[in-house]
């Protein structure tokens, strides 16, 4: 049975899980509207991870016995100045939650959980990855510039991302 205080803080990180399914959706749609398709294709295999990642920790949490307390979804952001802008925007939502996941295992530790602290392993080994992939994608649009071009050809690069549906834990 996992405890009261570590349930409580998976609940908060599966609801942070389902809003970054939420950002990523919307900026999908912001992709939609400058009509690059690969980046479109991008965020779509973000979304899928992400709803992978909140229902793993759903998953979880009914295995161990806990209660899954879903709580409202934020509104996202509907709007950038910039694919770049947008870029800047989710390297910084993924360090919060790579801070956030930190958090969630601290609390495992303290809970001295052994089997949580191994299963959050898994998430803590995926941010390194997230942000690594984000990165690559930043670093590249600000070498890009405003070279309408070398987007577009980022924008084929970005088409051939595809979703794996991870195994968790
Ligand atoms: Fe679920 Fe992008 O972290």
């Amino acid at each position: 049975m996992i405890s009261e205080k570590l349930e409580k803080a998976f609940n908060v990180q599966i609801n942070k899980e389902f809003y970054s399914e939420y950002l990523y959706l919307s900026m999908q749609a912001y992709f939609e509207r400058l009509n690059l398709k690969g980046f479109v294709n991008w965020m779509s295999v973000q979304v899928q991870e992400e709803r992978a990642h909140a229902m793993g920790m759903f998953d979880y949490l009914n295995q161990r016995g806990g209660t899954v307390n879903l709580e409202a979804v934020e509104k996202p952001e509907t709007d950038w100045q910039s694919p770049l802008d947008c870029f800047e925007h989710i390297l910084r939502h993924e360090q919060y939650v790579t801070a956030s996941i930190n958090e969630l295992a601290d609390v495992a530790d303290e809970v001295k959980d052994r089997a949580a602290i191994s299963f959050l392993d898994w998430y803590i080994k995926e941010q390194v990855e997230e942000e690594d992939n984000v990165g690559q994608v930043l670093a590249t649009l600000k070498l890009i510039g405003d070279d309408k071009k070398a987007l577009l050809m980022l924008d084929k690069d970005l088409a051939a991302r595809t979703f794996v549906q991870p195994v968790i834990g």
